[in-house]
């Protein structure tokens, strides 16, 4: 999704937004564009990837302290210059970024083409710049005609503004964009994003909804959209900015596939006592009590979180006997659920800005129900409005396909699974301890498996070529099969089902023939044999089998076409073993393609936007 940066210092504002857009491009985008002040307003723009808006820019030596610069990622309006932010006003005296979506630009637009306002773009947030014009000849004053501006404005936006009337300050605005200020010495930043910033300062103000900040180059005042004033804690963001760095990799998707042992052990590690076999949540907020209370769980998320999600329903079911439901957030939020406050919404989320699953977790939390955030990014608006938070440790995902965010997710819902089966008591004390044991195994099995990640290729180069794939798993693996499946068609564009391996018959059974490839998930399980069953279905019908298995499930050889053999676990862990070959197999495939693995085409690493 589109990306903002700002800059007000003593140094050179292009560079500084340049390396910000950088940072931010993992997020998708179409087009960038950029805007400073020096002795005028200045504005650069740029249809496809930056580099070609740095060409532009460095024909010419650009000056100015001050800038605001953005990544967009098409919704009103073609990808084009004249749609690529930075907007202006008519007169160029205002500059304006923007993410989210404008919901009453239309009426605006008729109302200021009335007033003679001459528009240049298809775009929604182009009426933003002209308001200001507007409200600025009845005010002449920069902030009072922000004010004006933002009450006028529906929907989801996060607005970064400068003005050649007043040229020593950005003014910015959020209501349900996120937004975080970078407080450094003598300069501030703002950006949609925190990576953007890691490299100029740790100490960031987080934006709160329908807030404004007028930052100026010694100072950061917050004020509501009425001018009144408030204070803000500083978060200081331990994150490394080196951890964001590609390193050796060719694309960050490699890399987060690599780091998955070392990031799953952080997110047990920070949760575990390992000496008492105690499980510790520091931002539960949540009593022992109301664990005991709870009527139904739903666990809300979208995408790849969502299977992360329907794995955490089966840890539920399984080790505590509850009642869950694993709901897609898009759906969960216009659906009329009966919830009521003995109820708990999980919401997953990498980068917890997802517009979907905030507004599933603001509908529960308003019909009563208590809420848990499984989240990565620490101050986002997920973890800010959630009763309780518990993180995973999988540190910056820049790869739009999440890899490592998943497994992590995964290690939490085992985790508080297991946490609330003890409290409940449906789990006796041998079996909760080797539960545990088997856990603290899994980095390292997955460190054996990506050993093989060379030998993987040869089975990657055999079918990167194919049109489809059908991805077939049961019980704990259903979901990596879907997960299986969105990885492939998300990064090599190739058409990919998954599916319950107990639904074939059902339908997708028309579609086998010797062209099409099926990956299935034959883990050593308490229903192995009907996954076998599954296979021979599938071999019946001259389909290809990439079969996912452990050593001692015997699954006969001619039902076998390829086979990737996994270490040994138990049952409700094989997903974190069985999605690493997969997130390879879709990586690899998508490398051979020539694919952009880390940006793939219409993608965004955060969906802001509904
Ligand atoms: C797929 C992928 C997406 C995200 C989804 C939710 O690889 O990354 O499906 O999982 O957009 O994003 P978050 O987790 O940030 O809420």
């Amino acid at each position: 999704m589109c990306g903002i940066v700002g800059y007000i210092g003593n140094k050179r504002a292009v560079k500084i937004l340049f390396n910000g857009l950088k940072r931010l491009e993992y997020r998708g985008y179409d087009s960038s564009g950029i805007a400073v002040i020096n002795d005028k307003l200045e504005r650069f723009r740029s249809v496809g990837k930056i580099n070609e808006l740095l060409q532009k820019v460095n024909k010419i030596k650009i000056l100015g302290n001050i800038g605001i610069a953005h990544t967009r990622w098409a919704t009103h309006g073609k990808p084009s210059n004249e749609n690529s932010h930075p907007h202006f006003d008519c007169a160029n005296n205002f500059a304006v970024v923007h993410n989210g979506i404008i919901e009453n630009y239309q009426e605006l637009k008729n109302e200021l083409l009335t007033e003679n306002h001459k528009f240049t773009s298809e775009t929604d947030t182009e009426v933003v710049a002209h308001l200001l014009e507007k409200y600025y000849k009845e005010t002449t004053n920069f902030f009072e005609a922000a004010k004006l501006t933002f009450k006028r404005l529906i929907g989801s936006f996060a607005l970064c503004i400068i003005s050649k009337y007043e040229p020593n300050k950005i003014i910015c605005c959020r209501e349900g964009s996120p937004l975080v200020l970078g407080l450094g010495k003598s300069e501030n930043f703002v950006a949609s994003d925190i990576l953007a910033l890691l490299p100029y300062t740790r100490n960031m103000i987080f934006l709160d909804e329908k807030e404004i900040a007028v930052i100026s180059a010694d100072k950061i005042e917050v004020f509501d959209f009425n001018g009144v004033k408030h204070t803000k804690a500083i978060t200081e963001i331990n994150w490394d900015a080196i951890l964001a760095e590609k390193k050796e990799y060719k694309h960050y998707m490699l890399k987060e596939i690599f780091e998955q042992p070392d990031v799953i052990f952080e997110t047990i590690d920070n949760k575990l006592d390992e000496e008492n076999y105690n499980i510790i949540f520091n931002h539960l907020n949540l009593t022992n009590d109301y664990f005991k209370s709870i009527n139904k769980v739903y666990i809300v998320a979208c995408g790849t979180a969502w299977h992360a999600g329907l794995i955490g329903k089966y840890y539920l079911e399984e080790f505590c006997n509850m009642y869950v439901e694993a709901a897609i957030a898009s759906e969960f939020r216009y659906r009329n659920v009966p919830i009521s406050k003995n109820d708990l919404i999980i919401v997953i989320s990498q980068s917890g800005e997802t517009a979907d699953s905030l507004a599933a977790l603001r509908k529960a939390k308003k019909l009563g129900a208590k809420s848990l955030a499984v989240c990565n990014v620490r101050g986002s608006t997920l973890t800010r409005e959630a009763d309780g938070v518990i993180y995973t440790n999988a540190g910056p995902e820049i790869g739009v396909a999440s890899t490592k965010a998943f497994t992590t997710q995964v290690t939490v819902m085992y985790l508080l699974s297991l946490y609330i089966a003890k409290i409940k008591n449906t789990i006796s004390d041998d079996k909760y301890k080797n539960y545990i044991d088997e856990l603290l195994l899994i980095p390292n099995k997955i460190r054996e498996i990506l050993e093989d990640y060379n030998s993987l290729k040869d089975l990657s180069l055999t079918f990167h070529n194919f049109k489809n794939f059908l991805y077939l798993g049961r019980h704990f693996n259903y979901p990596i099969a879907l997960e299986g499946a969105l990885k492939l068609k998300e990064i090599s564009y190739i058409h990919a089902e998954g599916y319950a391996s107990g639904e074939m018959k059902h339908g997708p059974i028309a579609l086998i023939t010797e062209e099409m490839p099926v990956v299935i998930i034959a883990v050593k399980s308490f229903i192995s044999e009907k996954v076998i069953s599954n296979l021979q279905e599938v071999k019946a019908r001259d389909g290809i089998t990439i079969v996912i298995t452990n050593e001692d499930v015997d699954i006969p050889d001619d039902l076998i076409d390829y086979k990737i053999i996994l270490p040994d676990t138990i049952e409700p862990l094989s997903p974190l073993l069985s999605v690493i070959p997969l997130q390879v197999l879709a990586y690899q495939i998508a490398d051979f393609l020539g694919c952009d693995v880390d940006q793939p085409r219409n993608l965004a690493k955060s969906v802001t936007v509904e």
